[in-house]
């Protein structure tokens, strides 16, 4: 099992897409391990951003991520890093294909509705810097044995 970073970003919750959004990752199968709305200090956004400081967005990233609240999730499943990424599309809502969250909520070059960690380094760094120890919780759902094979011992 992978566990992932999701942010869905100031403009989804400004826009009042939490729901849809988190149903989305539900509705796959994904289990939301960690959850919690939070304002991302400029430090914690310098921190998680590091990789594109210097770029020409990069202050105006840092602005809007920090300009209002976000919702931060540890998501779970088999593969969950890369099937969270196929389920936000392309960068930006112009270009994200039809079906994808960000091709169905957003038309902006700017605002974008959803970080997701993009590598499984990537979201053991990230998960460590918007959740504290005991924030992210093992569970098992009552649904688990019809969302994954376990007849051969393991989920399928
Ligand atoms: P994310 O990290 O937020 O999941 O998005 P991503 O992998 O699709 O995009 P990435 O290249 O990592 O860029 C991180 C965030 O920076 C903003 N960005 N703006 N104006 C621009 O050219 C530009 N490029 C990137 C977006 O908010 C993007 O999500
Ligand atoms: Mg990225």
């Amino acid at each position: 099992m992978e566990t992932t970073l999701i942010i869905l970003k100031p403009d989804a919750v400004q826009r009042g897409l939490m729901g849809r959004i988190i149903s989305r990752f539900e509705d796959k199968g994904l289990q939301v391990v960690g959850c919690k709305l939070m304002k991302i200090s400029q430090e914690l956004a310098a921190e998680h951003y590091k990789d594109h400081a210097g770029k020409p967005f990069y202050d105006g990233l840092v602005r809007f991520m920090t300009g209002a609240p976000v919702l931060v999730m540890a998501v779970r499943g088999i593969g969950a890093i890369a099937i969270s990424r196929s389920m936000m599309g392309a960068t930006f809502g112009s270009k994200a294909a039809g079906g994808t969250i960000r091709g169905d909520f957003g038309v902006s070059n700017s605002f974008n509705l959803i970080h997701g960690s993009d590598s499984p380094e990537a979201a053991q760094r990230e998960l460590g810097l918007f959740f504290k120890d005991g924030e992210v919780l093992d569970y098992e759902r009552a649904m688990s044995q019809w969302v994954y094979d376990y007849s051969s011992g393991s989920p399928e």
